[in-house]
């Protein structure tokens, strides 16, 4: 076999997104691509912000020395400035750029901070449903994924948590506003979370971290605010993307941020800087780096997804579909009217919808559908969500 038995494994496993993936692309040659509807993956149709745009053409025209060579793992020191003064505003904390590391998207820092943290057996609480790919970013450093359900609309349950932790715990994922939920955790979900950490790390005698991953984070709707998981929690790591907000999947560009108050915090980032190379990231992006640091306070485009979850929504509650109003990111999970969600998803590929199984997010009976497509996707798939209901 020429690939070793734990790629072969991984590679069997294959997710669900990667599955509907594959299967819309021989729905597509089938029915033509205008037939199908797609709202399986979150990769948004929206185009970078303007702004971004006059900065790559202002640097494409006034390129400086250097500015294609190697430069510390961490990345520039102008580019982690810029984020620190980002951050201090948006969090009201005293962030220096020796607290952020520029990363190859939030899978590159979800990555580095796994490898920094976990011992090989070690345990990582992720909370269901969840991001598929956090299962394989625990299981490249050997550790155990445990997991714990979420409670009343979809938001973590702090006892839950802290009856899972026992020795062998070293982090606890959470992700909000959620991907596939959508939902933002607020100010009084985290407090109690963050006592039931508190209390383990005590018991336990070790630091248990809260891997806060962020990437939606200036996707918020309805005039709400963020509560910042580390307003509650010192112990905390922060993993953040320019995919989502900026719409830049495809650059590769996020960063790891520490809060000023964590433990032994020289010894962790170095740690984090030393992966950043080892893991053969070396460093995030040049270009990309340059770029951001310019765009810090370029904002979202929020009103944008807002109009699609607001439509989305009330055409999906008006048909029968029971919901969950998102708050933030561009995902939908309402609950699929057959109990059998791997069946009702068949379903809605013969009305040329594509949506993902709540199963590939630890969660049967689900489904989710991203919006971050073009409104004629949407009212596509809309049609076909409204026959499969009354089917
Ligand atoms: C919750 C979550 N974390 C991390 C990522 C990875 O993002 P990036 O493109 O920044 O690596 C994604 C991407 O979809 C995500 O949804």
């Amino acid at each position: 076999m020429p690939v070793s038995d734990k790629t072969f494994t991984g590679m069997s496993s294959s997710s669900w997104i990667r599955q509907m993936f594959e299967a819309g692309a021989k729905l597509k040659s089938k029915l033509g691509s205008e037939n199908v509807f797609d709202l399986s993956i979150g990769n948004p149709v929206a185009e970078p912000p303007r702004e971004f745009k006059n900065e790559l053409l202002n640097i494409a025209r006034e390129p400086f020395a250097g500015m294609h060579r190697y430069m510390p793992n961490a990345g520039y020191l102008h580019t982690r400035q810029a984020v620190a003064r980002d951050l201090s505003q948006e969090f009201a904390l005293d962030f220096n750029a020796d607290e952020i590391v520029m990363t190859c998207g939030a899978a590159g820092a979800l990555n580095v901070a796994l490898k920094t943290v976990l011992n090989p057996g070690e345990e990582v609480v992720v909370i269901s449903p969840y991001f598929p790919e956090y299962l394989n970013y625990v299981d490249n450093y050997d550790g155990k994924v445990c997991f714990v359900a979420s409670g009343n609309e979809f938001l973590p349950q702090a006892d839950e948590i802290g009856r899972a932790i026992n020795k062998n715990t070293r982090a606890v994922i959470i992700n909000s506003p959620n991907n596939p939920t959508g939902v933002l955790y607020s100010g009084a979900v985290l407090r109690d979370l963050a006592s039931a950490l508190k209390e383990k790390s005590l018991k336990f005698g070790r630091q248990i971290y809260l891997i806060s991953d962020e990437p939606y984070r200036r996707l918020i709707y309805d005039g709400l605010k963020y509560p910042p998981p580390l307003h509650y929690y010192d112990d905390t790591i922060i993993t953040c993307s320019y995919s989502k907000d900026l719409s830049l999947p495809g650059e590769r560009l996020g960063y790891l941020a520490v809060g000023p108050g964590i433990y032994d915090k020289k010894e962790l980032i170095a740690g984090m800087i030393y992966n950043n190379r080892v893991l053969g990231f070396v460093n995030a992006p040049a270009l990309m780096q340059n770029l951001v640091a310019r765009l810090q306070s370029v904002s979202a485009p929020v009103l944008e997804y807002e109009r699609k979850r607001n439509y989305l929504y009330a055409r999906l509650v008006e048909s029968g579909y029971e919901v969950i109003k998102p708050q933030g990111a561009f995902y939908m999970f309402p609950k699929t009217p057959l109990e059998n969600d791997v069946a009702f998803i068949e379903k809605l590929m013969s009305f040329g919808v594509l949506a993902v199984p709540g199963s590939g997010f630890g969660c049967h009976g689900y489904m989710r559908l991203s919006y971050c497509v073009e409104d004629r996707c949407i009212e596509g798939a809309l049609e076909g969500l409204i026959k499969a209901i009354k089917d």
